[in-house]
């Protein structure tokens, strides 16, 4: 059994969707459950890409999409249903799923994906993306970055710690707890000279061996809210930050029906190897930044937290002077809303949190 201690959506967000949107999740959810040996892995693996890819399509609808959300999940159930009774599903090889803690899971799940990622994603888009991102919110990153020594905390594969040296970093820290992406981070360095100011250290951000007032900048990017302690990592940041350093903090705010989807196919994916449904993506030939976008929504616990309550969790631990990033390239949902994408509170409520603030 893998480890899952975050409270589901479909549980803690109950009375802010419809009625009938809950009882179809509730259906979906129970129909996985009893449906759980290895025979109907491959129905359900296509039946929850299928779910998750939905929203893509619906959510660009100048409509409400809850009576849709609804509608798509009931024939989904039926789907499985209905494979059921015709005998339709295929036979596959039942495979182990040993106990694992919680980090073991996050730092096993993304490891297996970094491997995939090619170069054009790792080093161009993420330069770009990242390049854009800062200039669409007036935040020149060349002098936010340059020279400063900084902590690319939960760094991954590393292609931010490589972006930022690209910046014109003094020094970059990447610290992560998954040891084959610090591995894959390292083989990357290699292929670029400004690499070589990068230092990747194997450690949990609950305990970042670094001495205390020690970085400039904290980059913390899609991270915290998949660790078992949110608020350790702020006070840890907090330790390591010089006074008047900057922290970058990436994490999910309230997210409306994308939470609840990728909540509920999370908790419907928990019995079926995150490598046989990585697999079965790959295998669509999907690009290796999409694949990692698709399984860690389908794959990763995620703590979703309310911007008030980041900020507050900021504030507490000795963070102020909070800028909010509002714009991103056209795949980030903070852009789609900022562009005013209709129904916007419905389908992705705040989206992502991206604060910029100051160690007091
Ligand atoms: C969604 S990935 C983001 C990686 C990278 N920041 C990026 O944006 O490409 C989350 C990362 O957090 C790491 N992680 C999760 N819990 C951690 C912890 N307690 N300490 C250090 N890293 C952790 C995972 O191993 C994974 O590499």
């Amino acid at each position: 059994m893998i480890q899952t201690k975050k409270i589901p959506a479909i549980y803690r967000l109950k009375n802010r969707y419809k009625t009938e949107v809950i009882k179809a999740v509730e259906n979906y959810l129970s129909i996985c459950r009893n449906n759980n040996s290895a025979v109907f892995w491959p129905i359900r693996m296509f039946s929850a890409l299928n779910l998750f890819l939905w929203h893509l399509e619906a959510f660009k609808k100048n409509k409400d999409p809850s009576e849709d959300f609804a509608n798509v999940f009931n024939r989904h159930s039926l789907l499985i249903k209905n494979a059921k009774e015709n005998n339709v599903v295929l036979d596959v090889a039942k495979l182990n799923n040993n106990e694992v803690t919680f980090e073991e899971n996050v730092s096993d799940l993304f490891s297996n994906i970094w491997v995939e990622m090619h170069d054009d994603i790792y080093f161009d888009e993420t330069f770009y993306f990242t390049s854009t991102r800062f200039k669409k919110n007036n935040i020149d990153p060349e002098s936010f970055f340059k020279n400063k020594v900084v902590l690319d905390a939960g760094c991954g594969s590393g292609k931010f710690s490589a972006t930022i040296a690209k910046f014109g970093a003094k020094k970059v820290y990447g610290v992560d707890i998954g040891k084959k992406g610090l591995d894959f981070a390292r083989q990357q360095a290699k292929k670029k000279k400004y690499c070589s100011k990068v230092e990747y250290i194997e450690s949990s951000l609950l305990n970042i061996p670094l001495d205390d007032s020690k970085v400039d900048i904290i980059w913390s990017n899609g991270v915290i809210h998949h660790t078992i302690d949110y608020k350790k990592c702020l006070q840890e940041f907090n330790r390591v930050l010089k006074k008047k350093g900057k922290l970058f903090l990436y994490v999910n705010g309230s997210f409306g029906l994308f939470e609840l989807l990728q909540d509920s196919l999370r908790i419907c994916n928990e019995d079926i190897p995150q490598k046989l449904f990585q697999n079965y993506i790959k295998s669509l030939g999907v690009n290796s930044g999409r694949l990692y976008w698709l399984m860690d929504c389908l794959y990763a616990p995620y703590e979703y937290k309310s911007l008030d309550q980041i900020k507050l969790w900021l504030n507490e631990t000795g963070f102020n002077n909070f800028i909010q990033l509002k714009r991103g390239v056209p795949s980030d949902q903070i852009e789609q809303i900022s562009q005013g994408l209709p129904y916007n509170k419905e389908k992705y409520d705040e989206g992502q949190g991206k604060i910029i603030s100051t160690k007091k």
